[in-house]
């Protein structure tokens, strides 16, 4: 008799003990969220930094045997309008005269594998020491190989950002990059 008088769902009833357990459980769960936000929060890249991962940039206005320089996640990036010359002076060096040997075909390759070898871009940071060098301003040094001169410790890169002279181990580093259309590319 005594037993029919507890309320349903009271201390016999495992439903109910199971239901106080499951939502006593989620309150710590959203605890442990709520505390757990703001370090996450802390953890993601700003809003202006998640924006500059990647540009979209019009190279319409860069005439050909003009550069531009643009900003990117921090860095200067080059971006120039080779000249037949320029293109045929990177494409008939040989990989034997190359310290980090690469073709400039390969270099002037987007991520859709489309190659525009009137387009160079490349990352404006010298492998040697980090020194932005010289050669993307009219009136600018370039060097003997007529592409970039980093007058740090000369270091001297061709028309393909290839190093060629110099401490620098490396060439000049090639972006990720992509032609979205004939005039925007979007690096990043
Ligand atoms: Fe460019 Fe040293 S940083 S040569």
């Amino acid at each position: 008799m005594a037993s029919s008088t507890i309320p349903s769902g009271a201390h016999g009833d495992p439903t109910r003990r199971d239901f106080i357990m499951v939502a006593t459980g989620a309150m710590a769960a959203v605890g442990a969220i709520a505390t757990a936000w703001p370090f996450i929060n802390n953890l993601n890249p700003a809003a202006d930094t998640l924006a500059l991962a990647s540009i979209e940039v019009n190279v319409q206005p860069v005439a050909v045997g003009q550069a531009i320089t643009v900003k990117w996640r921090g860095k200067p990036v080059f971006i120039r309008h080779r000249t037949p010359a320029e293109i045929k002076a990177a494409e008939d060096v040989k990989m034997s005269e190359l310290p980090d040997p690469q073709t400039d075909n390969a270099r002037v390759t987007d991520s859709a594998k489309k190659v525009r070898p009137e387009w160079l871009i490349i990352v404006g940071v010298c492998t040697h020491l980090g020194c932005v060098p010289l050669g993307n301003n009219p009136g600018d040094p370039r060097g003997e190989y007529n592409g970039w001169f980093c007058p740090c410790h000369g270091s001297q890169y061709d028309t393909s950002g290839r190093i060629r002279k110099g401490p620098a181990p490396t060439n000049l580093v090639v972006p990720d990059y992509l032609f979205t259309s004939d005039t925007l590319v979007k690096i990043g």
